[in-house]
């Protein structure tokens, strides 16, 4: 799992993984950034943590090939990007084209990009949300996988209502994963297919 802060969609796939008891293991959490919160819970879990820091790479390219290499030593099944503020290059997508899953916190294809909670409140939609899609090198637009909806209320601010959001991110997130690991999810013409939703 790819992680550059917080970790909290990171901590919520660990716990549902530990208390559904998925025949997974989580291989390792990866962080951009070496002071991400989100290590410690990591390591306290007994999880392999690895920093790769875009800082000490000249270039998207050098900072994602080195990445992938850190990535792969770990062999994962499928690369979970929680929380995962990097823009990244075709090539690594390429790479884990699949297997390569993002939570973005709009109903995309709305809001796109940073600030999506702001964006929600200045475009003046009732309806707000996250999205579980797989990664394609087109950012933000990867064939969707699930979404879960909150309203939005006439007091929110962009606090309350990421807030909401993110009690949602927690729940469709660990689903999402555990989908791909019981090998329910197919893409067909950028759409997704979930076999036997209602398990
Ligand atoms: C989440 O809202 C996620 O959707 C977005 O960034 C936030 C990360 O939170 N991409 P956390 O690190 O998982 O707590």
């Amino acid at each position: 799992m790819l992680i550059s802060g917080r970790g909290s969609n990171m901590q919520a796939i660990v716990r549902t993984a530990q208390a559904e008891q998925w025949p997974a293991r989580i291989a390792a959490v990866i962080s951009n950034r070496a002071d991400a919160e989100g290590l410690a819970f990591a390591s306290a879990q007994g999880i392999p943590t690895a920093v790769v820091a875009n800082k000490d790479y000249p270039s998207r390219a050098d900072f994602d090939a080195a990445l992938q290499i850190a990535i792969d030593r770990f062999a994962p099944d499928l690369v979970v990007l929680a929380g995962f503020m990097r823009i990244l290059t075709a090539p690594f997508v390429a790479h884990y084209a699949g297997r390569i899953l993002n939570i973005h916190p709009s109903l995309l294809p709305s809001f796109p990009g940073l600030g999506t909670h702001r964006q929600a409140l200045t475009a003046g939609v009732r309806i707000h949300g996250a999205t579980v899609h797989f990664v394609t090198a087109d950012l933000d637009h990867g064939p969707i996988v699930t979404q879960a909806a909150v309203p939005v209320l006439a007091d929110d601010t962009e606090q309350t209502l990421a807030a909401r959001v993110l009690r949602e991110e927690h729940v469709i997130y660990p689903r999402a994963v555990r989908w791909f690991i019981e090998d329910k999810l197919s893409v067909a013409d950028g759409r997704v297919q979930v076999a036997a939703e209602a398990g």
